[in-house]
Parts: structure tokens; sequence; C-alpha cells
């Protein structure tokens, strides 16, 4: 190996500590976003016909570009639904890309896709699916949720080819995820919305198709509930859709994008009941299974269906279908052909710290959402609007205005203190802003919370 190489490989693996030490630092940085006319001033042009040379871009990259990077896995960053893979898989992570690892068919990457296996059996156990179920890693829940929705749909088609012809409805509740929106766009589906003011019931979605004509409820092929809203941490009445779709045959998606690594929490499992009987379900490891980016999951209970609708043909991909008794082909289930085997960073994880671990770390995000509930009751200038669910609290700054809660988030950053945004909520029937909290990271602290509710003071 020539020296430049070994070089940039320390350089490499020098950011890389800086970065995944950051948090055991006492005062770990935030981050920030400059304007692209700043970054511009500072970094010039990278992109030369002779290059600038490794040693180069690694400063820019080291002393300017990491700085502009929000950190999702800061202790008070908990707008949106934030981030916190675990060191071990992080650092597989770099084994992972260095590896290049084909992920799509056995033949080619036969010692990931095993690994990745071994994490994706552990993740179907949760779900209660039946024997037989099975699923893959996705690039995120949004190509997961695609994944299933096109497995629904087309399955529909082959139930019945009159199908064909006609645009399918999917049903899901205005709380779900708006990857379910963007989703029936692509696959050209309309999406109906149930409205809920909490849980989608299957009494809700009988009332919802009450009202459409028989036409209309011809073409439902499919609800999508949610286990774990990503507002409010809701999960829909799982026993409730099953039975509304056993009864008319529709497929049920469950998107547990968010709410999934929750399965696996002794005090809240009960909530997921009825998850089991779904024909599909989403769940991010990125979310709160501590993987790095970008890692979603997509299980089915009958992958076999998944595979007659994703499996891509081709003269010069006829080999694999050769070796297919060797081993499982990834590619076969969902959208992408040629992948990267992004569960592995989760199997390290696990493999090295065991599931306990992983259990121990998502009762504590659940019981620091129950802890901060209780810290904004007793304060009067406070006032929670519904009792937390999963991990997330939403609570009101009694009287403040919509513009208040957004210059206290910017406030929060320009102090490098914390990321916490404000969402929408009902009160009393009306729409209003609130501040919303997401624990993902089980390194945060009550002390953590108490900074943050300090900075509400006045
Ligand atoms: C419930 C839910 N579904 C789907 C998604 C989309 O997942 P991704 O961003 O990984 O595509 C999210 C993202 O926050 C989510 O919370």
């Amino acid at each position: 190996m020539h020296n430049v190489d070994i070089d940039l490989i320390e350089m490499s693996l020098d950011i890389t500590k800086q970065t995944i030490n950051r948090l055991t630092q006492s005062n770990p940085h935030l981050g920030l976003a400059e304007s692209e006319e700043k970054l511009k001033k500072k970094v010039g042009e990278t992109i030369t016909p002779h290059g600038i040379g490794g040693e180069k871009a690694l400063k820019i990259w080291r002393n300017i570009l990491s700085k502009n990077i929000m950190s999702m896995d800061h202790p008070r960053h908990l707008a949106f639904i934030s981030a916190a893979p675990t060191k071990a898989a992080v650092m597989f992570d770099l084994v992972t890309a260095a590896s290049s690892i084909h992920g799509s068919y056995w033949l080619l990457g036969a010692g990931g896709i095993f690994a990745e296996n071994q994490a994706m059996e552990w993740m179907v156990k949760l779900t209660g699916l039946p024997e037989g179920a099975f699923g893959v890693f996705t690039a995120g829940g949004t190509s997961a949720n695609l994944s299933a929705i096109v497995t629904a749909r087309e399955s529909w088609r082959m139930n019945n080819p009159e199908n064909n012809n006609k645009k399918g409805i999917i049903l899901a509740s205005s709380e779900s995820h708006s990857s379910i929106e963007s989703m029936a766009k692509v696959i050209d589906a309309e999406l109906r919305l149930v409205p809920i003011e909490e849980k989608l019931t299957s009494d809700l979605i009988e009332k919802t198709i009450a009202t459409y004509s028989e036409e209309d409820r011809d073409r439902i092929f499919c609800v999508v509930a949610t286990a774990g809203t990503t507002n409010a941490g809701i999960i829909d009445d799982l026993e409730g859709v099953a039975t509304v779709c056993q009864k008319y045959n529709w497929w049920m998606h469950v998107d547990a994008a968010y709410g999934g690594g929750a399965l696996l929490a002794d005090t809240v499992r009960h909530l997921f009941n009825g998850i089991e009987k779904s024909d599909s379900i989403t769940i991010d490891p990125h979310k709160w299974l501590f993987s790095p980016y970008d890692c979603g999951a997509i299980i089915y209970k009958n992958p076999e269906l998944a595979k007659e609708v994703h499996k891509q043909e081709a003269s010069y991909l006829d080999i694999f279908k050769e070796t297919e008794a060797n081993g499982f082909n990834p590619s076969d289930y969902q959208l992408q052909l040629t992948r990267r085997v992004r569960g592995l960073p989760l199997w390290f994880s696990l493999a090295m710290h065991g599931t306990n671990r992983y259990k121990e770390a998502i009762e504590w995000d659940i019981k620091l959402a129950e802890i901060a509930a209780e810290k904004i009751r007793s304060n009067p200038n406070l006032e929670l609007v519904r009792e937390p669910s999963l991990s997330v609290v939403l609570f009101k700054r009694k009287g403040w205005t919509p513009e208040d809660y957004k210059n206290w988030t910017f406030r929060n950053l320009e102090k490098g203190l914390a990321l916490i945004t404000p969402t929408k909520w009902r009160i009393n029937g009306v729409r209003e802003t609130v501040i919303r909290f997401c624990f993902i990271n089980p390194d945060a602290t009550e002390e953590d919370i108490d900074l943050i509710l300090e900075t509400l003071e006045n």
C-alpha cells in the first residue's frame, strides 16, 4: 500500500474517533448550519481537474464541514426523531463501508447477508409474526413503507385481475407519517385519511367507509396503522385494525418506523398487541434501535408474495436463480437492486452488547418521558397537553404565542444548548403550538431535562 493511503486511513480514523468521542466531552457540540454562501467562502472550490489532495480535503472536512452538522445524537436533541447509534455500530459501519460488500445476492455477499439475517430473525421474533415471516433492511422507513404498499397493491391485483384497471385506495389515519402520502403518490394510489383524535380504531374505520360509495369501498386494498406516531408516539388499536382488515380482506401494514424499538420494552409491549396479525411491518433501526444512517427494515408475513412482486428479471441476473437454494437474496424483497448490507452495524452492535442492553436503553427513554412529564405537571408555567406516549411528551408554555416557541427554539440553538422544535396538537378541539420532546438517546439524563426546562422559566 502507498504511504499516502496509510495516511488517509489514519486521518479518517482520527476524525471518526473525534466524532464519536464528542459525547463524552463535558459540553458536547450541538452543531450548526451556516449559509451556503458562508460555507462557499470558507471552503472554496474543491472539485478541480487535478484534485486538491486528500490531506487538504480532509482538513476542510475536519475544520469546516464537519462542524456544520447537527449532532443527531446530542443528549439534548429532542426534536423530530433523533438518533443515537452505538459506538459499536458506528465503528462497524466503517468496516461495512471498507468491505465494499454487494448485499443484493447471496452469491456476492453471503457472509454479510448471513449476519444481517441473524439481526433480522431477532426483529421478526419481536413482532410475534407467525413462522415463515421474514424481512430485509432498507434505506429507511419511507422505502420500507413503499416496498410494503407495492406488495399490498400487487397482491390485490393478483387476487383479482379486474383490479388491474382500478386505482386502489389506502386508508390511514390523519396522524400517519407523511411518507405514506408521498409513497401513495409514487404508486398512483389514492390515500384517504381517517380523522382521529387519538388512536385509529376499527369503529373509526367502519364509520369512515360507511360514507364511501360501494365502488370506492371496493377499491380499498390496504390499511396503514401506525405503531408510534411521529408527532405524539400514539399506537393505533392494532387488534381492531386487524379485525377490520380480516373482515374485508385488506392488507394490514403497520408503520412502526419509530415505535418498533419499543417492542422490546416490557412496560409497553401490550400496546402493540395485534401487530402479529399484520401483513407487513416497517421498523427503522436508525431510529430507536441505535443504528447509524441509513437503516430501515420491512418485514412481511408472507415474504414469498413480496418476492413475486419485487424480484427483478434480466438474463444477466438468471445466474442468481441457480444459486438461490444456497441462501437469501435481499434484492428480491424490496425496491433496491444493488444495496449495501446496511443491517451489518446493527448485527455487530447486537452481537457485542446483547439484546438486554437494548431493552434497558429503550426502557430508559420511556422513563425519561415520564420523568419529563412529572416535572412539567409540577411546573406552574407549563401544561402537559397529553400523557406521554412511548418516548414523546407534548406540553405548552402557558401564555406563549407561536412566535415565542419559534424564538425559543432558535435561542437554544444559538446557545448550543438544545435542539427542540415546536409542533401542533389539538387542545379542546383547536390546533395549538406546543413543545415536543422525543427521547431516543439513552445517554440523556434528568439533568438534561432540567437544563431545558429552566430555559422556559421566563
Ligand atoms: C412513523 C414514521 N414512518 C416513516 C418515517 C420515515 O422514515 P425515514 O425517514 O427513515 O424514511 C418516519 C420518520 O420519522 C416515521 O416517524
